[in-house]
């Protein structure tokens, strides 16, 4: 997931908002991964900047979106990082 990429390339974003550029696209993101993916927190919301990337990635699932809900800033492109393969 984005959130693992994160962290195997020792991105530590604990409480911090940065932009990577991720895969082409710009992406705003907090990828603390409190719970470490298993979609108990929000600490890995990130708002995709480029609309056609978000648009070619598979759409929440349920569960996604009842967290994302929970999330400081949503945005019509919000993702949650670890969800996002
Ligand atoms: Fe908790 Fe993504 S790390 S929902």
């Amino acid at each position: 997931s984005m959130l693992e990429a994160a962290h195997e390339n020792d991105i530590e974003l604990e409480g911090k908002k940065i932009i990577v550029h991720f895969f082409t696209s710009f992406i705003i993101c907090c990828f603390a991964g409190a719970c470490e993916g298993s979609l108990a927190c929000s600490t890995c919301h990130v708002i995709v900047m480029d609309v056609e990337y978000y648009n070619k990635l598979e759409d929440p699932t349920d569960e996604e979106n009842d967290m994302l809900d929970l999330a400081f800033g949503l945005s019509e492109t919000s993702r949650l990082g670890c969800q996002v393969i």
